[in-house]
């Protein structure tokens, strides 16, 4: 009889469980009403007197090792369902993946860094604009056809709002809000409606700048374009050529040296040497007067610029759609040291 309790024993100890599957069959076959220890037990009383000491204790440490190994098999698979590592928490873990920062943000912190080093603070507005701070505060006259320089997302419950066209919107609260001197940069999304290619797309970022103070003239905004140039493109050579915007008078466009020596510096500036990178002016009197400013006591400079077209020459990015992609293959090659 020992010798069959000995026989379980040995086949109890052979088994491993490496499955919940493998652990209920376990529990039927040994430890069920109808298993083979209770089966044991049912012998009890045919065996001898002398022996039953013996057999009982034999039987009973057999019962406890197959309960024992049932219990920790099963606690096993709840700690690997829990934890992700086997049970064994001295193995080496799965290590996390290390995200890039994106080009767009790169790009925007840099450049609010370098604005922010000579005073400026961080200003930001709703993506959703009235048309009072996207146009008729920026002087943009009702069925003026400078609206049209900017295709318009309306929204179609309130014709008063629209998707921004531009950060421009946010000169307009910052004045309304503060008294002057105002020294504020302004980074947001905003949206147009236009087709999508590899050069333009209906979302994209700008960072809007504005200088209001007594006595801001136009050699003040030069000097403060030829500090951004020098710090973000190493370079403060620069040209401003006339151009228009309803806001500033008078306004200009402003391109910056950056140089004719290789093929790509043909590719990147169209064969001039000069990158075109915003557009800026000084504050018209009429937005000055629309945000409650008053434009005998005080005057000031604004400019505006896309974050993609900078990115996109800083790193060579040929098509704008990669931005929003999201392939793992672009992203992964923004990432800095680890
Ligand atoms: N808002 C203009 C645009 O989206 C950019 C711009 C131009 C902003 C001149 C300015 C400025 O502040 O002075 O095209």
């Amino acid at each position: 009889m020992l010798e069959n309790v000995q026989n379980l024993r040995d086949q109890i100890e052979s088994i491993s469980l490496t499955n919940k599957e493998e652990a209920e069959q376990f529990r039927l076959q040994f430890l069920s009403k109808k298993g083979a220890i209770q089966d044991l037990f049912k012998e009890f009383r045919n065996v001898p007197a002398e022996q039953k000491k013996a057999f009982g204790a034999a039987l009973n440490e057999l019962k406890q090792l197959a309960e024992g190994k049932h219990k920790e098999a099963l606690e096993g698979f709840e700690s690997t369902a829990a934890t992700g590592v086997n049970g064994d928490i001295t193995r080496p873990g799965t290590p996390a993946e290390l995200g890039a920062i994106h080009p767009i943000n790169a790009i925007k912190d840099e450049i609010v860094d370098i604005f922010k080093r000579i005073g400026f603070n961080v200003s930001v507005g709703p993506e959703v604009e009235d048309d009072w701070h996207n146009f008729t505060a920026l002087n943009f006259p009702e069925e003026h056809p400078a609206r049209d320089m900017q295709d318009t997302f309306f929204v179609q419950r309130n014709p008063d709002w629209a998707l921004r066209t531009h950060t421009s919107s946010v000169q307009v609260r910052a004045m309304e809000s503060n008294t002057p001197p105002i020294r504020t940069i302004s980074p947001g999304r905003v949206f147009r409606n236009e087709a999508i290619s590899a050069r333009s797309h209906c979302i994209f970022h700008q960072i809007e700048g504005l200088y209001i103070d007594k006595d801001v003239s136009f050699a003040d905004l030069k000097q403060v374009l030829m500090y951004f140039a020098e710090e973000f493109f190493g370079n403060a050579k620069i040209r401003m050529r006339p151009s228009y915007f309803p806001f500033t008078e008078p306004s200009a466009e402003v391109d910056v040296w950056w140089g004719l020596e290789t093929e790509v510096d043909h590719k990147i500036t169209k064969g001039t040497g000069w990158l075109e990178v915003m557009g800026c002016g000084m504050v018209d009197p009429n937005v000055l007067k629309a945000s409650g400013i008053d434009p005998e006591v005080y005057s000031g400079y604004a400019f505006g610029m896309g974050i993609e077209r900078i990115a996109m020459n800083r790193y060579q990015i040929p098509d704008i759609r990669l931005f929003t992609e999201n392939d793992k293959r672009f992203l992964e090659q923004f990432k800095t040291g680890v």
